[in-house]
């Protein structure tokens, strides 16, 4: 195994989910995860990390993907421990394997910074949501101040290659908009403690057209 390879593996992962699980994320978590209702499609579920967020009593089917099947060891031994029936298979947002208007939510968290082609991913979210049907996002990205752009524009090129395809300088609702979404933001800032290039974040609900 190279040392690339193993890094991929091994390492990488640990980093994400501990930067993806300090107090002030799992508090945003909290704000967002919760209002997903009826059929719900999670996108790069990652280990399950936004199951213990959901209110099961709202749900009335769940299933995720996401391409690290290492990952979704986690997620589904995280499903079971729920008691959940999750539909959960490795594959990717840009080929995402279910039927046009299958769900009626779809969950967002920390994703759209890491997939190879956002638009096309945005444009298979539409696809399999129900006309009408939402999306709860939360995700960092692009910040609105000209001084940490420029150091988020500096730090990408190596930033993606140590944490796992991870940009900094995506756009997050006006993405969202751009995917032909009508975007209701919930909150926006910067996360306290955390350096302000990967520190913006944003969260909302973008709606489908009927
Ligand atoms: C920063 S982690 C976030 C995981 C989880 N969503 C969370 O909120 O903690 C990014 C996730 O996106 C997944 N990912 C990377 N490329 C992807 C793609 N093209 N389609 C779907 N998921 C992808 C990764 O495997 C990883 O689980």
């Amino acid at each position: 195994m190279g040392l690339k390879t193993w890094y991929e593996a091994n390492i990488m992962p640990r980093m994400i989910t501990c930067a993806c699980s300090q107090g002030q994320v799992m508090k945003r978590r909290a704000a967002v995860v919760p209002l997903a209702r009826g059929d719900v499609f999670e996108l790069g579920c990652g280990g399950g990390i936004n199951h213990a967020f959901y209110d099961p009593s709202a749900i009335t089917s769940y299933a995720g993907i996401d391409p690290h099947e290492g990952l979704l060891d986690g997620a589904r031994a995280a499903a079971q421990e729920k008691g959940w029936t999750a539909d959960l298979r490795a594959a990717r947002g840009e080929a995402i394997p279910f039927a046009d208007r299958s769900f009626d939510c779809v969950v967002c968290t920390f994703t759209l910074c890491s997939v190879d082609d956002p638009g096309q991913v945005l444009a298979e979210l539409s696809r399999i949501l129900k006309p009408g049907g939402q999306a709860l996002f939360l995700e960092h990205g692009r910040a609105p101040d000209r001084g940490v752009r420029g150091w988020q524009e500096r730090i990408e090129p190596v930033w993606k290659h140590l944490a796992g395809g991870c940009h900094l300088t995506r756009p997050i609702g006006a993405a969202w908009q751009a995917a032909g979404f009508a975007v209701e933001t919930l909150g926006e800032g910067y996360t306290p403690k955390a350096p302000r290039f990967a520190g913006w974040m944003e969260w909302g609900v973008a709606r489908k057209p009927l």
